[in-house]
């Protein structure tokens, strides 16, 4: 999608908490600011200042004393989908387990889709998120694994989501079966000439049962040499070399980071690599989180992200994210959010979003709450009251 900047300028005033990411601005590592207008002008933060001093402006948000938080970063959804798995759900949850080859029964209904019923899925999907205040979205493939359904789903994707991954490696799809090597050459060979121009970002699910950690290697190497970024979903179901792999080839992001052992802490805490977390999945397929104290007690940057997927986590809530991560996962309510705002901005390395100093991109989202911690301390409540995107008001409750 080409990003749509406001003509004119928004003010919103009367801010009882802002949370601005930038920790000169304000009190503490969020730069929280009290009882403040903001405007934005030109799709960016033009001014912040003690409320009842902002200049005119073309059009009004009022705060009303209510928070006001940058708007949220998913930086990993698969949005680009046909069908649904309740019944996969459903069996789970009467004690079956999370297999890596349940992808497949998402794969066939993703083929014999049109083009037109994939758009209808994935842009329905990328709106409920807006509507959640998620305001930068990533989407992948993933679901076509053949070089035609790889393709159609990345222009689907470029339709609805700023940043975009090719996911040829999700898993090697049934003609395949027995000739993992021909899948593993065709995803780093003909899908990628194909796919390379329509994605910015190439990631591999490096696991058991979809790619090892030398096919995922050398499907990396090949990205990274068409000039696309790395990603990895890596150690979500079982401890592997996904970690190390994803710190080694400088990728932007290491996705899951369920099962960690001491080396994969190291690797990513003298990185540039970020950890994502997605505990949508785990709560969806009831299993065990992944250990976000240790990370950032170790110094590693970390994100959170919805996961958005038929399979693992069909939830488009950033809000919802964020209440696991402190309830199950032991963050702090400003860790929470600043991984859910910040933290997926460095995991996309963007340094214009997921921020709300003079200069960011005007991206935010009002609560109807007076703080932030609301987010998690009012689960299942959708607080969203209004969601400005470079300026626009791209969602809200009292139009
Ligand atoms: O991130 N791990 C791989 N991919 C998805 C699950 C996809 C599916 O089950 O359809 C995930 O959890
Ligand atoms: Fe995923």
């Amino acid at each position: 999608v080409r990003l749509e900047v406001a003509r004119g300028s928004l003010l919103v005033s009367g801010i009882g908490e802002l949370v601005t990411n930038r920790p000169g601005l304000g009190a503490g590592p969020l730069g929280v600011l009290h009882g403040v207008d903001l405007v934005i002008d030109g799709g960016e933060v033009a001014f912040i200042g003690a409320a009842g001093t902002a200049p005119p402006a073309d059009a009004l948000v009022e705060a009303a004393g209510r928070c006001v938080v940058p708007g949220f970063v998913d930086s990993h959804t698969h949005l680009v989908f046909a069908g649904d798995r309740a019944a996969e759900f459903t069996a789970r949850m009467a004690g079956e387990p999370y297999e890596a080859g349940g992808i497949l029964s998402t794969v066939a209904a993703t083929r014999s889709a049109s083009d037109l019923g994939l758009l209808e899925v994935a842009t329905k999907l990328a709106r409920e998120a807006e509507a959640h205040g998620t305001t930068t979205l990533e989407t992948k493939s993933g679901y076509g694994l053949s070089v035609l359904d790889e393709s159609r789903c990345l222009d689907v994707a470029g339709k609805v989501a700023e940043e975009v991954t090719y996911l040829g490696a999700h898993v090697v799809p049934p003609e395949y079966r027995g000739r993992e090597h021909d899948y593993v050459s065709l995803v780093k060979g003909p899908m990628l000439e194909a796919c390379a121009a329509k994605a910015k970002w190439c990631d591999v699910f490096c696991e058991k049962g979809a790619f090892g950690p030398e096919a995922a290697r050398e499907i990396l190497q090949a990205a990274r040499a068409r000039g696309l970024g790395l990603r990895v979903h890596a150690n979500q179901l079982t401890h592997g070399e996904g970690v190390k792999l994803a710190v080694e080839m400088g990728a932007a992001s290491a996705d899951h980071c369920t099962h960690l052992d001491r080396a994969d802490l190291e690797a990513l805490a003298g990185s540039t690599t970020v950890a994502t977390l997605l505990p949508g999945a785990e709560f969806s397929t009831r299993s065990g989180y992944p250990d976000a104290r240790l990370l950032l007690d170790s110094q590693v940057t970390v994100a959170l992200a919805t996961d958005c997927n038929p399979g693992t986590s069909y939830t488009t809530s950033m809000a919802f994210v964020i209440a696991l991560a402190v309830r199950e996962m032991h963050m702090t309510p400003d860790e929470a959010l600043w991984a859910a705002t910040a933290g997926g901005a460095r995991a996309l390395r963007r340094d214009d979003v997921g921020a709300l100093g003079l200069g960011d991109r005007g991206d935010l989202v009002v609560l109807d709450a007076p703080t932030s911690a609301h987010l998690a301390y009012r689960p299942g409540v959708d607080l969203v009251l209004t969601v400005v995107r470079a300026g626009h008001v791209i969602a809200s409750k009292r139009l």
